[in-house]
């Protein structure tokens, strides 16, 4: 593995491998002494073009747990407020002798782009409306210790019901790719003004009503409605997405007791979901914050040792 651009690219055994190794590293967070030799002399940047918390900061982590030396530019205070080219940028950093750089960037498929310009391993960290591929992958790794510890077995047969702005999210499309591989049933659930052009193709159920599926979901993945990348108004008012798509108190109650409720971040409590979903014993919120630093460290691992 060179790149991780989309989950698209990945055979099933570096899916596994993947997951695998994740759940290894996953238990170096209960040390005291967070910290392996493997990437030791190794150097990775991170280059993020838009906002970010979760896969920022569990990028950085991952590489210094990894005993990589991280280091963190985001567009501002770096030359492209100077004018400078993505390409002269990325030319720059690789110039360096950086091994891996961690992109986010707002246009859809530029980090495949830039992977064609550069020596160094390029990892999508989220490239516009297109990809998030270490979100689909930390999303199925927390969903997996989640049913292994209800006794649940694996994601295969399970309905997850993938909720909200579908249109503006990466997430989901990484998701739907990734969950369909590893066998779980995918729905879509969205108003048909956030649902992508192109749904229709992507091989999974879709429905326009909450109601249908929350009974029988395994997992109810909230998606946020991202208003920074809305022009105007894609449904009536924030009271109407509500009542019409939000993980409500009275849908909670609809939901099955083991079911997982799960939430990319950053959430928009009282929107897409309610502060009781958020906090509920069934939430995975935080469960998929921890599997992001233990996947991001199988990733860096995977793309940078002979592992
Ligand atoms: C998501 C993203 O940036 O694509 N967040 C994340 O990486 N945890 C989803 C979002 O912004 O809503």
């Amino acid at each position: 593995m060179k790149h991780l651009l989309s989950i698209a690219d990945l055979s099933t055994s570096e899916i596994t491998s993947l997951l695998e190794l994740a759940e290894r590293m996953h238990r170096l967070q209960g040390e005291r002494v967070k910290k392996l030799p493997d990437l030791k002399g190794r150097t990775v940047v991170n280059l993020f073009f838009e906002d970010s918390t979760r896969t920022r900061s569990s990028f950085e982590i991952a590489a210094k747990w990894l005993s990589a030396d991280a280091i963190n530019m985001s567009a501002k205070g770096s030359s492209v407020s100077k004018g400078e080219s993505l390409r002269d940028t990325l030319l720059t950093l690789d110039a360096m002798g950086v091994d891996a750089i961690v992109m986010r960037h707002p246009g859809s498929g530029t980090v495949a782009q830039a992977a064609g310009w550069v020596r160094a391993s390029m990892v999508n960290a989220g490239d516009g409306t297109h990809e998030h591929p270490t979100q689909a992958l930390l999303d199925a790794h927390a969903m997996l210790r989640h049913f292994h510890s209800h006794d649940q077995g694996d994601l295969a047969g399970k309905l997850v019901a993938i909720t909200g702005d579908l249109l503006h999210s990466r997430v989901a499309r990484s998701n739907v790719l990734l969950l369909q591989r590893l066998g779980a049933d995918v729905v879509l659930v969205a108003p048909q003004t956030l649902m992508p052009p192109a749904v229709g193709t992507w091989g999974v159920r879709v429905v326009t009503d909450i109601d249908e599926v929350i009974a029988d979901a395994d997992v109810m993945m909230m998606l946020r409605v991202q208003r920074e990348r809305m022009a105007h108004g894609y449904f009536p008012s924030e009271q109407e997405y509500i009542e019409a798509y939000g993980l409500t108190v009275p849908r909670l109650a609809r939901l099955k007791p083991h079911a997982a409720i799960a939430h990319p971040g950053p959430m928009n409590r009282g929107l897409e979901i309610s502060s009781a979903a958020a906090d509920d014993a069934r939430s995975i919120v935080l469960d998929q914050v921890s599997a992001g630093v233990a996947v991001r460290m199988s990733v860096l691992h995977h793309l940078l040792t002979d592992h």
